[in-house]
């Protein structure tokens, strides 16, 4: 099971929910509504949906990460979950997810607990590494893929067969700058990378590998391609 830095992921990695903050407006969160976050990680984006008046529960299945989000924001409920098996009494009127599931190889799963979660009419909004995302990273540094990341058809089947509807759906790049110009692949790679237990030697030799593909403008870049997914519960 993997281990979270909480510290490392809110100091050095900030653009996770940076970028997930333009998701927000497919959810339109409004006041009074019952909203799940799914993958919440320290907390920011839940408390953006907090301060539009839902009523949000954040969920992680780090207990690291969720202990930092409570501190981050007393007043919000974050709890312990995985959604692999995470069922709640509650229905939500919206599932909101940002930068998570593609750490879910068991999609159907996921999108079953989504399902149950939702009334019938609620929404899923999320966003993950679509197909093809760290495509330069795994290939040119010769890493195997440990992550899921389907293509539009591909997922829209996968949420149909467990009762969501997609309503929109796009496949989007977005090259990322990691912030410190020096150790930002190095420290992506201790972020998310621990699955590859590369050593410092294994790791100088990745830079190696990927500094004619990643390395420009100064700055390490991560070749992120996300899915973006507006579904409903029928
Ligand atoms: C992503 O957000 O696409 C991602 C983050 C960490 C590892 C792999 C993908």
């Amino acid at each position: 099971m993997t281990v979270w830095n909480p510290n490392l992921y809110q100091d050095q990695h900030s653009f996770v929910w940076k970028y997930g903050s333009d998701l927000l407006p497919l959810l339109n969160p409004q006041p009074g509504e019952r909203i799940l976050d799914v993958g919440c990680g320290t907390g920011q984006l839940t408390a953006s949906i907090a301060e539009a008046g839902a009523i949000v529960t954040g969920m992680d299945s780090s207990a690291e990460m969720v202990a930092k989000a409570a501190i981050n924001y007393p007043a919000i409920p974050f709890l312990v979950g995985d959604i692999r098996n995470w069922r709640s009494n509650q229905r939500f009127d919206a599932v909101f997810s940002n930068a998570v599931l593609h750490w879910v190889k068991d999609a159907d799963a996921a999108a079953a607990s989504i399902a149950a979660s939702l009334r019938p009419g609620g929404r899923f909004v999320a966003e993950f590494g679509g197909f093809g995302n760290t495509r330069l990273l795994l290939e040119k540094g010769g890493l195997q893929n440990p992550w899921y990341y389907p293509g539009i058809s591909e997922y829209a089947g996968v949420l149909e067969r467990n009762g969501l509807e997609t309503r929109q759906a796009f496949l989007i790049d977005r090259p990322t700058r990691l912030e410190d110009p020096q150790f930002g692949l190095r420290n992506w790679m201790a972020m998310f990378g621990k699955q590859w237990k590369l050593d410092q030697p294994a790791l100088m030799e990745l830079e190696e590998k990927l500094r004619p593909h990643l390395f420009y403008d100064g700055h390490w870049h991560i070749d992120y391609r996300r899915i973006r997914i507006v579904a409903v519960k029928w």
